[in-house]
């Protein structure tokens, strides 16, 4: 018997088996793009606001002062050996002078540490309730007027609502903003429930071997855990990201680490006249070149990276949203529009810059030795190690030499999840501040003071409500480094809220 399809019912059966699975791909698509929402939200929380955050002029005026004469003192770190010392005394004394209440509360115990760095320990009612801890750090990076600054760098000059100066927003702005806030707290006779700490590093600059690292060594004689750690880092991002409709908060749940490597060749010396093949510049060159052409794999979904879209989907517009929303299908088109671009690539993998190259004494002569040093910013899932390995694959010629100068691993990544308590009190936080925003996990490509904290907690968060516009991040160790005035306020603001909301015993439980 022959069993026959009628052509036409042939055809139909045929667009069923390709048709229908690319009509239910796209219906998945589609759907998930209208419903997808990863930020979610908690329920009802505690009220423990009692001083609302609110500033009168009088106080405003009082704020700007201090924040002035604070930008004015340049507490610069030239080098690891070299920081203006005068500086970092005298902002010492405009500490005791500007937040008097913070000075002398029975409350607060402050504690100078190596001589420039200070430790501030707040004593909340509640013994049982495990204290958190806010970073910042009083050294400035140098500035230079001749760069092209509009105001001299330590002028703290006014112009069109900003303030111009060094450390505006690298970090004097946390201080100062931390400081206002417990002086200003404290005036208006409040106790917090929740004790808390506040470092202030004097070398964050220069790694801060001797503030931060002192400073957790002194925490970790008292046997202090921290339920989590706050430091700069991140910031409120507007009009940066494209395609993202309203400001995003970027919370940094760790930072890239780092590796220094340095490339060395060696060959028998010889005079230009009678050159071989390859000189040790010739070979160096192309193993430089090889680093920079074939690039550290993409990573791309394997950090917090991923987190970030996902968090922040819902707030893009089309087609942008299509993709973060299913990225189940889209990973590798996200990962490879984000690898276009020197900023957005710094997220997806392991970046490599050559920083050096040195060879050569005479135009005749041939030179033995050739030398090359690259700086590896490294990805959360890969370690110093990892990258060593790669790097010798990938340069594969054993007549350079592979050598680390130093080097760290990427720090742990914090949770960021609904029962995390540090992640959803500045989360809250910001969103009281400015309730237009949207908050979601990042990571930081510098490196903090807070990486030192990594044995007093598990939960190390970078982030200062500073807003940054189109351009404001060439400002950040650049020229004119500037504030605006009401994001100044805003940032002192933040940190009243902050340790209020710090107050509660537990999260509300997130919405079913
Ligand atoms: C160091 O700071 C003082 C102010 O305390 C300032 O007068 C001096 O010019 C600064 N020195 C350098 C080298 O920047
Ligand atoms: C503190 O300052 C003194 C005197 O200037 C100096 O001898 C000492 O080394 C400093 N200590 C630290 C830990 O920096
Ligand atoms: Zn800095």
């Amino acid at each position: 018997m022959k069993i026959r399809i009628p052509k036409k019912r042939f055809f139909i059966i045929l667009l069923t088996i390709v048709l229908l699975p690319v009509l239910i791909l796209f219906l998945v698509v589609i759907g998930r793009t209208f419903t997808f929402n990863l930020n979610t939200e908690l329920g009802r929380w505690e009220n423990t606001t009692i001083i609302y955050p609110v500033l009168n002029p009088e106080q405003k005026d009082r704020l700007l002062a201090n924040f002035k004469e604070a930008i004015q003192l340049p507490t610069v770190s030239f080098s690891e050996t070299q920081q203006n010392t005068s500086a970092l005394h005298e902002f010492d004394l405009l500490l005791r002078r500007a937040f008097p209440k913070v000075f002398s509360s029975s409350l607060v115990k402050h504690e100078t540490i190596s001589n420039y760095s200070h430790l501030f320990t707040v004593t909340g009612a509640e013994p049982d309730l495990v204290p958190y801890m806010l970073l910042a750090h009083i050294d400035v990076v140098p500035a230079n007027e001749e760069d092209g600054w509009d105001a001299p760098p330590f002028s703290a000059k006014e112009m069109n609502g900003f303030i111009y100066g060094r450390g505006t927003i690298d970090n004097k702005q946390s201080v100062m903003g931390i400081l206002e806030a417990l002086e200003h707290l404290l005036e208006r006779g409040y106790t917090p429930r929740r004790s808390f700490y506040i470092g202030l590093g004097h070398d964050e600059e220069v790694h801060g071997t001797h503030g931060a690292v002192n400073i957790v060594k002194l925490l970790k004689s008292r046997g202090v855990k921290l339920l989590y750690v706050l430091d700069k880092g991140l910031t409120i991002m507007d009009g940066i990201i494209d395609g993202l409709d309203g400001p995003a908060a970027l919370i940094g749940v760790s930072e890239k680490g780092q590796a220094t490597v340095k490339l060395t060749v060696n060959t028998a010396p010889g005079h230009s006249s009678m050159p071989p093949r390859e000189t040790s510049i010739g070979i160096l060159a192309s193993a430089v070149r090889r680093l920079e052409q074939i690039r550290m794999p993409n990573l791309f979904g394997q950090g917090p990276e991923r987190a970030t879209f996902e968090q922040l989907a819902h707030k893009f517009g089309f087609p942008h949203r299509m993709v973060m929303a299913n990225l189940w299908l889209f990973s590798s088109l996200l990962s490879g529009i984000l690898e276009g671009q020197p900023d957005t690539n710094a997220f997806v993998r392991t970046t490599t810059a050559v920083t050096m190259f040195n060879s050569g004494v005479k135009i005749n002569v041939l030179p033995p030795y050739a030398e090359a040093f690259v700086n590896f910013r490294i990805h959360s899932s890969q370690t110093v190690d990892e990258v060593l390995k790669l790097v010798e694959s990938t340069i594969s010629d054993k007549r350079v030499k592979v050598e680390l100068i130093e080097g760290f691993d990427p720090l742990p990544i914090s949770y960021y999840n609904e029962y995390t308590f540090g992640y959803q009190i500045i989360k809250k936080t910001a969103k009281d501040i400015f309730p237009q925003i949207t908050v979601t996990p990042g990571i930081c490509i510098g490196n903090t003071d807070s990486r030192h904290y990594t044995e007093l907690t598990s939960n190390i968060y970078r982030f200062v409500p500073s807003w940054y516009k189109p351009g404001d991040s060439a400002r950040f160790h650049g020229v004119n480094e500037r504030i605006a005035i009401q994001n100044y306020e805003e940032i002192m603001l933040f940190f009243m809220q902050l340790i209020q909301n710090g107050d509660v015993r537990n999260l509300p439980l997130p919405h079913t």
